[in-house]
């Protein structure tokens, strides 16, 4: 089945200063075209990207207050499918709960909110042309895209059958860089659903407590999930970041061939990747 990635959405406190802190990580908002955001009205947010790709700064609501839908407390993915018909229909063989929403005026697109086996929140949007357009998630036209959305796993491997046998994605290989962090790369412990042969796509990994300790990061990117973001001028960052005092994790090439990666928190304590292609 054919995919990509339409946007990660991020739970921030404040939107306006969490607006100014990823304007001085990636650039300006971009709001003028709306195409996918009105599929997005259930929380007061901000778009980075253009129609709708890209980033999402969202605040979340007090829970009980919910009814109609489901959110997340952690930044999550909204990936578009060709059909969601077959996903609906493997998940009700399944007997897996879902909230499913048909296109109105507003919004022509169906949505489906699903929870994987590991309870990451997944949104699945369908456009039967939209996956074969110019601009993904990965290529807006813009300085910045999104890379991967990283997934913590409890079983990666069920995980992984949710995505492949449910969704209908591929699984790939990891490939790692001759410089390997200390890191596992047993599809136990790490998996790849990759949208092209450089990385980008999803990927899925179980929390290993001594991540960071044993490669030096002050930050374990093995915990919690993390969206990441590719950006064309990665030192120009470090300086902006070096300047507001952020602490972040350089990790250099480490553990994708061809990118250096780096690892910080949002004001928001959101664990975040931005890297560049080298
Ligand atoms: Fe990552």
């Amino acid at each position: 089945m054919n995919w990509t990635i339409l946007n990660v959405s991020i739970p921030v406190h404040d939107l306006d200063k969490s607006k100014q802190f990823y304007e001085m990580l990636i650039g300006s908002a971009q709001n003028s075209e709306i195409l996918y955001q009105p599929l997005f009205d259930n929380e007061e947010n901000i778009f980075f990207g253009r129609q709708g790709f890209g980033l999402r700064l969202f605040k979340p609501k007090p829970d009980l207050l919910v009814s109609n839908y489901i959110q997340s407390r952690r930044s999550y993915i909204s990936i578009l499918v060709e059909s969601i018909n077959k996903i609906k229909i493997n998940l009700d063989k399944d007997n897996v709960n879902y909230i499913f929403k048909n296109g109105n005026k507003q919004n022509s697109f169906k949505s489906l909110l699903v929870q994987e086996p590991s309870l990451n929140l997944i949104q699945f949007i369908e456009n039967s042309s939209g996956v074969n357009e110019n601009i993904n998630g990965w290529d807006m036209d813009l300085d910045w895209g999104v890379h991967h959305m990283n997934l913590e796993s409890l079983d990666v491997r069920k995980s992984i059958d949710f995505f492949c046998n449910v969704v209908g994605m591929t699984e790939g290989k990891w490939v790692a860089p001759v410089n390997k962090g200390d890191f596992s790369i047993d599809p136990s412990e790490l998996a790849i659903l990759p949208l092209s042969n450089n990385n980008t796509g999803l990927h899925v990994i179980k929390p290993d407590e001594g991540f960071g300790w044993r490669n030096n990061f002050a930050h374990n990117p093995s915990i919690g999930g993390h969206p990441a973001f590719t950006v064309k001028d990665l030192s120009a960052l470090k300086k902006r970041l070096d300047n507001e005092d952020i602490l972040y994790s350089d990790a250099k090439v480490y553990a994708m061939p061809g990118f250096h990666q780096i690892y910080l928190y949002d004001i928001n304590a959101n664990m975040l990747e931005v890297n560049q292609a080298v």
